[in-house]
């Protein structure tokens, strides 16, 4: 008796999976998919699509999680891999973790499998996941062990009568979680073709964004996003509402290149309207009550926290310490903060907060209490380095 368990997207990559085990005499195969926020019809086909295949399935409802867990943490981190929010890469950590679970409830497995290819990061960041959390599983990656391209791998699921026909008549690569949606694939792959407004779902496109704009107020409280227009939210509502109200003003659209872990450059199109939205409200809250040399040392935590979250090193050192620095200062991120969103611009229009390193007094043209006077010494003594090489290189 060998068993199998295969971490099920209900796409074409995993699908093809399970004809293959089949044949390499697996008698038992198990599929689980983990929810973190995917189109319901997305989990449906991949319960309808494991019901044909006739494995045991299971569905793990993952979203809250995800979304308290998740990327609050990476709304406190600013969450940018060079433009990209990490919307992929912050949800395959969870997806490992409730897949090991499910492992180790239903074990023991001769192998536990996923779908991913030898060109992306994924498989760097399920693998790891799942050596963490479910140790001494053999880990199969069907797709990479037979080199196999989109064509064989459809030329082969006809061939066993596998279910795939929507999949086949895809032409975009679609991942999509509560964060975020990439696409990729297909003509995309020529970084100077314009992306079709075809393969966009979360945002209109802001030519035809309404003509009015949208204001939002966000509250925050420690750093995270509490508060939507007033209303007390949990972390789920607050995140989906966003990406609506910010992808019908058509914000949140990125178009970028890409560096993979592998080395690869690759054109990346995405549309995070929430995340750009809740992201960009943090920003102007931490900028408010920050100190300035503390904003430029967060600056280099968060790019940090984002390439060990590309790399999906959610438990090293680092991050735990990272993680740590960042709730210590999250803790003064609270506040409320106004965005005006028109036609796929995003601007701060307000914010304020009781931890605010700012006194209108001080700041104010109109204001005398501040003697201008108690300056002149320090300007005067102000670049006395630069002043000095400038006037040796005169000589
Ligand atoms: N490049 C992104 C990442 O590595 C997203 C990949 C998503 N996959 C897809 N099939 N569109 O995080």
């Amino acid at each position: 008796m060998k068993k199998a368990l295969v971490v099920y997207s209900g796409g074409l990559d995993t699908t093809v999976c399970i004809p293959v085990l089949k044949e390499e005499g697996f008698d038992e195969i198990h599929t689980v998919t983990v929810d973190v926020g995917q189109p319901e019809a997305d989990i449906e086909q991949a319960s309808e699509r494991a019901r044909l295949l006739g494995t045991k399935h299971t569905v793990v409802d993952a979203k809250a999680t995800f979304a308290s867990d998740y990327c609050m943490p990476a709304i406190a981190f600013n969450a940018d891999y060079f433009g990209y929010p990490l919307s992929t890469a912050i949800a395959r950590p969870l997806i490992a973790m409730e897949a090991a679970r499910v492992a180790k409830q239903n074990g023991p497995f001769d192998a536990i499998v996923h779908g991913c290819t030898g060109k992306g990061n994924d498989q760097f960041r399920i693998e790891f996941g799942l050596r963490q959390h479910a140790p001494g599983i053999p880990i199969r990656a069907i797709i990479r062990e037979r080199n196999w391209t989109r064509s064989e791998e459809i030329e082969y699921a006809e061939k066993v009568g596998a279910p795939i026909a929507q999949s086949k008549v895809k032409i975009w690569s679609i991942d999509e979680n509560l964060w975020g949606r990439s696409i990729e694939g297909g003509r995309l792959e020529d970084p100077s073709f314009e992306p079709p407004e075809e393969i966009f779902q979360w945002t209109t496109s802001p030519e035809r964004a309404p003509d009015e704009s949208t204001i939002v107020e966000i509250g925050f409280q420690c750093g995270k996003p509490v508060a939507l227009d007033g209303k007390s939210l949990p972390a789920l509502e607050l995140i989906a509402r966003c990406n609506e109200i910010a992808g019908m003003n058509g914000v949140g659209r990125i178009d970028m290149m890409e560096d993979r872990m592998i080395g690869l450059k690759v054109r990346e199109n995405y549309e995070c309207p929430g995340a750009v939205l809740l992201i960009a409200a943090h920003k102007a809250l931490e900028a408010l009550v920050c100190a300035p040399h503390e904003r430029r040392f967060k600056q280099l935590v968060d790019a940090e926290w984002a390439d060990l979250v590309y790399k999906g090193l959610w438990s090293d050192p680092l991050f735990e310490d990272l993680t740590a620095f960042c709730q210590q200062i999250q803790s003064r991120v609270e506040g409320v903060v106004r965005v005006k969103l028109y036609k796929g611009s995003l601007t701060v229009i307000g914010r304020q907060s009781p931890w605010a390193l700012y006194s209108e007094a001080d700041a104010s043209f109109d204001d005398a209490s501040f003697d201008q006077n108690a300056m002149a010494g320090m300007v005067q003594t102000h670049g006395m380095s630069s002043l000095l090489f400038s006037r040796l290189k005169e000589k």
